[in-house]
């Protein structure tokens, strides 16, 4: 199964009562597994999560910390881009130069990289005087 394929069907488990808008994304590990996410909403509105933490999620409780291509998908009328968080969840996982695959049902897709979708990233370098 490719990524794509794998965020079509996860997708499809997206609970997402409030906002009726369902996303998958999936994301292949260092390994070669592929780790699946969907939305998860919840009626406290800011306690809901996004596909992408949904995969992130899977993949280090499967003990991986790195993929290598990533991929969202959503009923859009353009290709779905990651929120400014979960763009932040993504570049913690992945290194610059990996490709997140951004598509719609339909079959549009736009692929940029993780440094191209969160220039000047916050990184554990700001942190080196502390
Ligand atoms: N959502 C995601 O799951 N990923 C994104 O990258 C964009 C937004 C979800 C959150 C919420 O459940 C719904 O889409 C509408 O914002």
């Amino acid at each position: 199964m490719d990524l794509r394929e794998a965020a079509e069907k996860v997708r499809e488990n997206a609970y997402v009562p409030y906002s009726k808008f369902k996303v998958g994304a999936a994301l292949r590990g260092a390994s070669g597994t592929i780790y699946v996410g969907c939305n998860v909403e919840n009626v406290a509105y800011p306690e809901g999560t996004c596909a992408e933490a949904g995969a992130i999620a899977a993949m280090v409780a499967a003990g991986e910390t790195e993929f290598t291509e990533a991929l969202v998908i959503a009923d859009s009328p353009t290709p779905v881009p990651p929120c400014g968080g979960c763009r932040q969840k993504l570049v913690e996982f992945g290194k610059a130069e990996v490709k997140l695959t951004m598509c719609t049902t339909d079959g549009a897709e736009t692929v940029m990289t993780l440094a191209e979708v969160l220039p000047g990233r916050f990184d554990a370098s700001h942190m080196e005087r502390t």
